[in-house]
Order: structure tokens, then sequence, then C-alpha cells
């Protein structure tokens, strides 16, 4: 027999051939971009472990997102940064709270671009935890009270998607049933739905000032030892209502994402977190990896995982760099 039969490399020998057989196509619609927003005008306070990313007032929330639009990025989720936090969390589901007036102030001035909320107490406690504290832990059932009436809120002013991220037990059903109380019945939830108590959440946490004050979060979010468990949170956020659902973090978690994909008939989400992003930046500000490859195959691997959209802090750059 002559020798290879199988030469695979025929299919590599030129990008017209590379990109005839690729399987994998990264798009900017599937991107959605996370930002951070504040009190105040004119305000822009970099983040210091996100080299690029910044809190933003609302008027320069609104350019940003209008960018987004020009570039065709699909959409954008919103972190709110009170002016005050306390015990109640109650700046998360006041009418006029800063993630609210956002959502107003996107919906009148950029038309057409999707706004998702992300629905959470942890910005918005003076503790930092992701609801109401008992006895050193969080409340499960008091906690779902807040998180229904933030995502009504939230709708209320005009969100085209909630996103639960506190990963309380039965918070869909809580968010679905008042969400749908409320004439609410056309808004989807984009659950959290298989959230892990990551360290790769570090440099959020100083963007959103939501750092816990004590303990941490592993009573609530999930052991990074767990895959399985992953697919019975999804299959119980499934029957509760969920429209769509999330893996979080994305690049330590790709197995994860596979199986939500091979398991579930719903679109599928990943979220490259903060910790991801920065990685990333140290490593190319330091000139050991090459920032733009770095991005597109980072974005690249979370999709091939299976992931239908990514929440990624690369997007205005991706979109550019595809564009
Ligand atoms: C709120 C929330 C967090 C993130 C998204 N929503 C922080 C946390 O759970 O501590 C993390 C996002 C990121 O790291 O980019 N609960």
């Amino acid at each position: 027999m002559a020798f290879p039969q199988h030469r695979p490399r025929r299919l590599r020998a030129s990008e017209p051939i590379r990109r005839l057989v690729r399987e994998t196509h990264l798009n900017p619609e599937h991107f959605i971009l996370p930002l951070f927003v504040c009190p105040g005008e004119g305000v822009r306070k970099e983040i210091s472990s996100m080299p690029g990313s910044a809190q933003l007032s609302i008027d320069n929330l609104v350019g940003e997102v209008e960018e987004c639009k020009k570039l065709g990025i699909g959409g954008v989720i919103l972190f709110g940064i009170p002016k005050e936090k306390d015990e109640f969390a109650s700046g998360a589901y006041a009418a006029d709270g800063i993630t609210q007036c956002a959502v107003r102030a996107l919906k009148r001035e950029v038309p057409g671009i999707l706004v998702i909320t992300d629905v959470c107490n942890c910005e918005y406690t003076s503790h930092g935890h992701c609801g109401w504290v008992e006895n050193g832990d969080v409340h499960n059932d008091r906690t779902l009270e807040w998180l229904a009436r933030t995502a009504v809120s939230h709708a209320d002013a005009g969100a085209d998607i909630v996103a639960p991220s506190d990963m309380m037990d039965g918070r869909v059903d809580a968010i679905r049933s008042a969400l749908d109380r409320a004439g609410h019945t056309a808004i989807p939830i984009l659950s959290y739905a298989a959230k892990y108590a990551s360290v790769f959440y570090g440099p959020f946490r100083d963007a959103a000032e939501s750092a816990p004050q004590f303990g941490d979060r592993r009573t609530y979010q999930m052991d990074p030892a767990n895959a399985r468990e992953a697919l019975l949170e999804i299959s119980l956020d499934l029957e509760e209502g969920a429209d769509m659902i999330m893996v979080k973090p994305a690049m330590p978690y790709l197995d994860v994402i596979r199986e939500a994909r091979n398991q579930f008939d719903v679109p599928v989400g990943a979220y490259q977190v903060s910790g991801e992003f920065s990685m990333i930046m140290a490593a190319a500000q330091n000139g050991w990896l090459e920032l733009d490859r770095t991005i597109i195959e980072s974005l690249t691997s979370i999709r091939r995982a299976g992931a239908d959209f990514t929440l990624t802090y690369f997007a205005k750059q991706a979109a550019r760099l595809l564009a």
C-alpha cells in the first residue's frame, strides 16, 4: 500500500480550503457584552483588574451600547451598582433603581438593541451576599420574593430578557409566576442554571463591588467538581419555566456546556467570566499571548463545545476582528 492513504493535511493546505471545511463559526450576533452601570453623569471609572472595562454612568452607557449596535453585537447584559447598599437589597427592586433607569434610557435612546438584565442581589446588599442573610447563610425562600420583585421591575422598565444569577432553589418558578401575574407573559427567562462557586469571578466583584463581606457563596453556587449536578440544576430550571439556560464560567467548564447541549433542546448560553477575561488580558499585556488570536480561539472553543451564545467582555474586540 502506498505511503499514507490518508493525509488530513490536504484539507489544511490553504486558507480557502480551511475556510471550506471549518466546522465552527463565530458571529457577533452571538455575543452579549456585560456592562456595569453606576450613578452620576459623565462617569467612566476604569476597573483596574479588568483592563478596558469600566463602570459607566447612564449617559456613557448609552454611547457604549450604540457602538455595540453598530458592531452587530447580539445584546448587552446590565449589572447595576447602586448609590447605596442595605441589608434588604432595596436598590435591586426599586422602580427608580440604577438598572431600571439604565434599561429605560437604553430602550429610549438605542432602539432595537437586546437588553438583558442580571437579576441578583449581591451588588445591592451591604454584606455582598446574594440574598437575605439569616444565621450566617442566605435564606432561600425569603430571597425569592426579592428576586421576583426585581425581575418584574426590570420587565416594567423594558428589559427584553431577565437572567437570574443568584442560584436560589425555585427562583425560576417564583420569577415566572410574578412576571405572569404582572402581565409580562412574553418576557423570557435566561437562567444561570449551572453557575459554579468559581474563583474566576474575582475581578467582577471589584467591578460590581459585590464581594461577600464574610464567608463565600459555596452554600448556593455549585461545587466546581460536579458535572452531573449541573444537569439536575438545568432540568429543574427548565421544569420551572426557564426559556434558555447558561453555564458559567465557560472555558473551565466546556464539558458541562457540551453535556447541556447534548441533553437539552433549548438555547444554551455560556459566560466567559471576568477571570477568564483578565487572565487573557494579563498574559497579552506581558507579551506572553497574542491577544487577537487568543480572543478568537477562546470564543471558538466555547462555541465548539456547544454554546449558542456567549457573554463575553471581548464582545466588541471580537466583533471588530470578525468584520
Ligand atoms: C451576580 C453575578 C456574578 C457574576 C455574574 N453575576 C458574581 C458572583 O456570583 O459572585 C460573575 C461574572 C463575572 O465574573 O464576569 N451574582
